[in-house]
């Protein structure tokens, strides 16, 4: 079949005068920018008209469209059950997807999941679960589907075949300050998760210090474009908007993190980890079929780690995945960075703020980061803190300790975790983790006295 032509200074200056592009008018753009017969620099000009003038809602959801079919839309549909995954928009500390996937495919319910890497200051699956030695997150599709049928839960990076539109466009945004753009954000996100084919998704739009999106109004617009795009492909879609104004939990880096999500399913766990996995755990398991509200699920949840299947079912994906089971079993088998050096506090008082971003440039610098994009990360390198926000501290008092393999590293590191922390002398009100939820009724303050478990 034969692709009409446009011509694309027209179809940039449309966009760049405030005019509204058709759906084959984008779809042409899409296709050829992933075929290669449009230049990056008409593409950096085009993501620039968005990014300054927007797009509505039928442009937004014909630039998801586009990149979705730029690529292989996986078919599971012979896998049984309402399979079921959880995308996060990116935050400091956030291993929940290590924790969550094994609690929810311990619960019966298919958990397919293509993950990314870091990006920038956030901390990325992929890079948290390749600590684990051996741990193998390039299968190919047919694994993939294997792998699901047999653990109910699969780990892989994005494919050359899944949504090339948004690995290449993506690329480019990060090098055109054109990646804080709310439809860009939302079709970038939803080419790669409806791909890998799901029935349902659960969403976490993170707004705070750490988050991409640090507004909470602008993360409504992103979670509802998000769920709006979901709706429109036919996938029950949940969007939580959580705090994300201090890191979660007390470990940064990538094995770091993935020994404290070993902590969780071990049923010891810090309070706002254990609040939005289970939340979003919970959520899981309903739009899976295999509990009637998100509270019965968060029981079931709960269960699943009381009785040790969640973490066998870490165990099991593990060792499927080539990686080594003992350091699951045993995460003191773990080897330490060479170097760690305790971060003080100058003076005494409460820990009042924490600027997430500047500890996620902190973790980043020590080399659990990347500076480059094809850089290695340290597996090692990390942060532990010992103090969370409202806790009680007095000068010279230990707040984190930083882990790294260069020790030239730890100074920058020191500086960034310095410039992050605020000790007041009084002590700050309990800040609210979960803010909103975005489903099929709309956008509304998240109401805590419905979710008891929570609190
Ligand atoms: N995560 C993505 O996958 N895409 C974006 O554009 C931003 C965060």
């Amino acid at each position: 079949m034969s692709r009409q032509y446009y011509n694309p200074v027209s179809l940039i200056r449309k966009k760049r005068d405030g005019g509204h592009l058709t759906k084959d008018e984008i779809q042409y753009l899409i296709d050829a920018y992933t075929r290669d017969e449009l230049p990056d620099y008409q593409m950096s000009a085009f993501l620039m008209a968005v990014y300054l003038n927007g797009m509505n809602d039928e442009e937004a959801s014909a630039i998801a469209y586009a990149m979705l079919h730029s690529g292989i839309v996986v078919d599971l549909s012979a896998v049984p059950g309402i399979k079921v995954d959880k995308h996060s928009t990116g935050g400091v500390g956030d291993k929940l997807s290590l924790i969550l996937a094994p609690i929810v495919a311990a619960a019966g319910v298919p958990v397919p999941m293509i993950s990314g890497r870091g990006l920038g200051h956030t901390g990325g699956t992929l890079d948290k679960l390749e600590s684990i030695t051996g741990f193998n997150v390039n299968l190919d599709l047919v694994k993939y589907e294997e792998t699901i049928k047999k653990h109910n839960v699969v780990f892989i990076g994005q494919t050359e075949d899944i949504a090339p539109a948004d690995k290449r466009l993506y690329a480019l945004r990060d090098v055109t300050a054109t990646v804080e753009c709310i439809p860009l954000i939302a079709s970038s996100i939803m080419s790669k998760k409806l791909a890998e084919g799901i029935d349902a998704l659960v969403l976490d739009v993170k707004h705070g210090s750490g988050a991409f999106i640090k507004d909470v109004e602008e993360a409504k617009k992103l979670g509802k474009r998000l769920t709006d795009i979901g709706f429109e492909f036919k996938k029950e879609t949940i969007a939580y908007l959580t705090s994300m104004d201090e890191p979660l939990g007390y470990k940064i880096g990538n094995w770091l993190e993935v020994e404290e999500s070993i902590e969780c399913l071990n049923g010891i766990w810090p309070a706002d980890v254990k609040e939005i996995t289970l939340l979003l755990s919970g959520a899981m398991i309903y739009l899976g079929g295999k509990a009637t509200s998100v509270n019965e699920g968060i029981e079931i949840a709960i269960k699943m780690v009381d009785k040790g299947k969640a973490l066998q079912k870490l165990i099991d994906i593990v060792q499927e995945q080539g990686g080594d089971t003992e350091i699951i079993r045993k995460p003191s088998l773990y080897p330490k960075a060479k170097y760690n050096q305790e971060f003080k506090s100058t003076s005494s008082g409460y820990i009042n703020a924490v600027d997430s971003y500047l500890v996620g440039m902190a973790s980043l610098e020590l080399g659990a980061g990347r500076k480059e994009k094809t850089a290695p990360v340290d597996p090692q390198a990390g942060i532990v803190l010992s103090k969370k926000v409202g806790d009680k501290v007095e000068k010279d008092e230990t707040i984190a300790v930083l882990y790294s393999n260069n020790d030239s590293y730890l100074a920058l590191a020191q500086e960034l975790m310095h410039q992050a922390y605020t000790v007041g002398v009084n002590k700050p009100a309990d800040a609210v983790l979960v803010t909103h939820v975005i489903d099929r009724d709309g956008t509304r303050a998240f109401d805590y006295s419905t979710v008891p478990y929570l609190k």
